[in-house]
């Protein structure tokens, strides 16, 4: 067999089927609804989740002495826990496609902020005072990261 008649219509082949992956077989995408953009996202769901998982574990020296803060109770453990929750699924809210500035780096840096976060997620519920002090900075470094990209005046 002659090489350009045999590898032509293997080449077609592979296209059509790729072809038919693309449009899932006739599904159609889910129907997502976004109210918020991505700088009110920040302001009413990244932010102030980061920033209880943040404030949630610290040593604070003060003139009376020295706070070693952490959830204590069931209560502020499950707060953190479902703040950690929020920011985890904040990272999946900001691939939707109205929100996305890209497929790369935006989708890298957005699974970044759900895998960092779910780490805090998984301390909060074993109450890893430890776990969920380590994590921080590895979730401050994310939100840098994508700021210093994304952020036109930051
Ligand atoms: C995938 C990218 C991305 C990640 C990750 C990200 N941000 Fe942002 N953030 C942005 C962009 C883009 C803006 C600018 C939005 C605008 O002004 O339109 C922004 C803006 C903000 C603002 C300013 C909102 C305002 O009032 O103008 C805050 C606060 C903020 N981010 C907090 C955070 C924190 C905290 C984290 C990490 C826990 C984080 N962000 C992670 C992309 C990201």
């Amino acid at each position: 067999m002659k090489p350009r008649t045999s590898r032509l219509p293997a080449g077609l082949t592979i296209l059509v089927a790729a072809g038919l992956a693309a449009v899932g077989c006739g599904q159609a995408p889910p129907p997502y609804k976004p109210v918020a953009d991505v700088k009110q996202l920040m302001q009413g769901i990244v932010d102030p989740s980061a920033d209880v998982v943040w404030e949630s574990v610290a040593t604070i020296f003060t003139k009376e002495g020295v706070e070693d803060r952490r959830p204590r109770t069931a209560d502020e453990w499950a707060n953190v826990r479902n703040h950690a929750m929020m920011l985890t699924e904040a990272g999946n809210l900001l691939m939707m496609p109205s929100r996305a500035k890209d497929g790369y780096e935006w989708m890298k840096m957005a699974q970044e902020l759900v895998d960092t976060s779910a780490v805090a997620l998984r301390a909060a519920e074993a109450k890893n005072v430890e776990g969920l002090y380590d994590v921080g900075g590895k979730i401050d470094e994310v939100c840098e990261k994508c700021h210093k990209k994304y952020w036109p005046n930051y």
